[in-house]
């Protein structure tokens, strides 16, 4: 079977497509050509909106003028310019806008091309910190079930998605894993859960199995997002941070998808009032039009590297295209764009339109759950003769097909818009969605 459809579709086999099925992808490919506002067009001709900010990252959209000219300016002026030993002004001028966006004193930016590179580069930080100020034991690490922190090995090590882990071998020691703060008494929570901050308790029971001083850093998603949208309980961040705190343990948050206005901030951080050491952040950072990831670091951190880094390299590492131009220029642009368009104010504004909207739609007999925040949201569909994916499956499918994008995640259907999405596209979605399921059955 998988070999003849190796053979009809020999066009496709050299691409090896990522976290896709590919043999069925192939059978049945999903072409985009060209994407425009908040609509991808397909390659046979149809509108299809963009109900999951391309993979979380198109925040505002698609071809931003603002965006586009800044890059097209960028590849004429600067192509490439190595950030080891150099830099170009872009790079500090961004480093200093987005600094002044972050919360309280993480206040300087380390640039990575990705989110998982993000994930590595605040692990090492973490790591390599206590080292500096003579805490060298600290070397553990902790994560949460259900946490993804992107492809990396220290990534996948803290991160607790049993299929990005399993085939790949003992992974990082060391590293041990909190609960996922979600159960039956939160379903269909409107925003954040009532009940279950007290999840958080979970950790100091994972502190005194290991010894807190052994600890180096704890690191969670605000609002996990990759494995279904699963939002905190009201008190449970602040619980993570007062633990952390007082045991001497940095707190991560993992920012790649609530960075940069999902959650009506610039950050969960900013909305949640809790300042952890670090964030990491890539997707929205530019609009998702140039690989690009970033780290903000505390001062405290930093300043330790200054102090105890010697008159040398402070920090070894960094990728050959850290800061690049092309991702710098999109970058200022977006984040002016942001800026301009108040778009966090819009989802502000909205969000409980569209929480109601998700609502909505999840009183159809196959949805069990619904959970959301900001433009985030996500919902759970019954399986089909209890075969994992059946039933998510085949809507993320005839979405598609209905004209309308989304991202699947078992047995979880994530419906995240861009930013600047309005009312009518909110209805768009709900009418969508509520024919697709019908179709589906
Ligand atoms: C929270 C989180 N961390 C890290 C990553 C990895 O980002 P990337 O795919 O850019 O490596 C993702 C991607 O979805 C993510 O959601």
């Amino acid at each position: 079977m998988a070999n003849d459809m190796r053979r009809i579709n020999d066009d496709m086999a050299a691409y090896w497509m990522p976290f896709t099925p590919n043999k069925v992808f192939k059978a049945n490919p999903r072409l985009l050509e060209s994407a425009d506002g908040l609509y991808y067009t397909s390659t046979d001709g149809r509108q299809v909106f963009d109900g999951s900010s391309g993979l979380w990252c198109c925040a505002l959209g698609h071809n931003q003028t603002k965006i586009v000219e800044a890059i097209r300016e960028q590849a004429g002026k600067l192509d490439y310019a190595t950030s080891f030993g150099y830099g170009h002004p872009a790079a500090f001028e961004l480093a200093n806008i987005l600094a002044a966006k972050m919360p309280g004193d993480l206040n300087h930016i380390f640039y990575t091309n990705s989110g998982s590179e993000s994930v590595e580069t605040a692990l090492k930080i973490a790591l390599a910190y206590h080292r500096m100020r003579g805490d060298g034991q600290r070397v553990r690490l902790i994560g949460r079930e259900g946490g993804y922190h992107g492809v990396g090995f220290g990534g996948i090590s803290v991160g607790g998605m049993v299929n990005n882990r399993k085939y790949f071998g003992a992974l990082l020691p060391g590293v041990d894993h909190m609960p996922l703060p979600y159960d039956a008494r939160m379903h269909r929570s409107v925003g954040q859960p009532e009940e279950g901050a007290e999840y958080a308790d979970e950790l100091e029971k994972i502190l005194t199995l290991h010894d807190p001083s052994t600890v180096a850093a704890v690191i969670v998603e605000p609002v996990a997002g990759s494995n279904g949208v699963f939002v905190p309980p009201k008190g449970y961040l602040e619980r993570l941070r007062e633990i952390t705190k007082k045991h001497g343990i940095l707190l991560i948050f993992d920012e790649v998808i609530t960075g940069f206005g999902r959650l009506g901030y610039t950050t969960a951080a900013e909305r949640f009032g809790i300042e952890p050491d670090l964030i990491t952040t890539a997707k929205a950072l530019n609009n998702g039009t140039v690989p690009m990831g970033a780290v903000a670091v505390h001062s405290d951190i930093y300043g330790t590297f200054m102090d105890e880094g010697g008159e040398g390299v402070e920090f070894f590492h960094g990728y050959t295209y850290s800061a690049h131009p092309l991702a710098v220029a999109a970058a200022k642009a977006t984040q002016e764009l942001y800026d301009e368009l108040d778009a966090n104010a819009n989802v502000r504004e909205l969000e409980g339109y569209f929480g109601e909207a998700m609502h909505h739609i999840a009183k159809a007999d196959v949805i069990n759950d619904v959970r959301h925040l900001g433009f985030m949201a996500a919902l759970t569909f019954d399986q089909i003769d209890g075969k994992p994916m059946s039933r998510s499956s085949q809507i993320f499918a005839r979405a598609f097909e209905n004209g309308l994008k989304v991202r699947l995640s078992s047995d979880h259907v994530a419906i995240a818009p861009p930013i600047i999405s309005q009312k009518s596209d909110i209805d768009l979605i709900v009418d969508r969605m509520e024919k697709t399921i019908s179709d589906v059955g």
